[in-house]
C-alpha cells in the first residue's frame, strides 16, 4: 500500500540524498501497509524505532552535505532535523499511549512530517547539486 508516491519532483538532484529519500518513502509505505493490515501493536513499535534509526542515519549525512557545501540554511535545517526525531518519538509515545490508535491518524502524521520538511527545508538542497 502506498501512502506516499515517490516521484521527480521529490528529487533534489543529489544522488546520495535522493536514495536515501527513495529508502524513506519506501520505509513508510511499508508502515502504513501494517498499518493498514492490522499488525500488532509491538510490531508497529519495531517498526517506528526502525524509522527512528533510519531518519537519524540519513539526517547526519544531510547535514554533513550541508557544511561540506557551506549551506546558507544549515542551522534553521538542522534545528528542524532535532524536531522531527523529536516527532517520531512522540508518535511511538502517543502510539503506545494509546493517544494515537486510528491509523488514518498515524499516516496523515506520517505523510505530514515527511511532506512538510520535504517542501520547506530538503527542496532548497538543489541549490547545493549546481
Ligand atoms: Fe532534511
Amino acid at each position: 500500500m502506498t501512502l506516499i508516491e515517490w516521484r521527480d519532483e521529490l528529487r533534489v538532484g543529489i544522488p546520495e540524498v535522493d536514495d536515501d529519500h527513495h529508502a524513506l518513502v519506501d520505509l513508510i509505505n511499508r508502515l502504513y501497509t501494517q498499518l493498514k493490515s492490522g499488525q500488532s501493536a509491538a510490531t508497529i513499535v519495531d517498526f517506528l524505532g526502525e524509522l527512528y534509526a533510519s531518519v537519524a542515519r540519513h539526517f547526519a549525512g544531510e547535514e554533513e552535505i550541508m557544511k561540506t557545501h557551506e549551506h546558507a540554511h544549515y542551522e534553521e535545517h538542522a534545528a528542524e532535523h532535532k524536531q522531527l526525531l523529536d516527532d517520531i518519538c512522540n508518535m511511538i509515545d502517543d502510539y503506545q499511549d494509546g493517544v494515537l490508535n486510528d491509523d488514518q491518524q498515524m499516516a496523515d502524521r506520517l505523510d505530514d512530517w515527511f511532506c512538510t520538511h520535504f517542501k520547506t527545508q530538503d527542496i532548497r538542497l538543489h541549490e547545493l547539486a549546481k
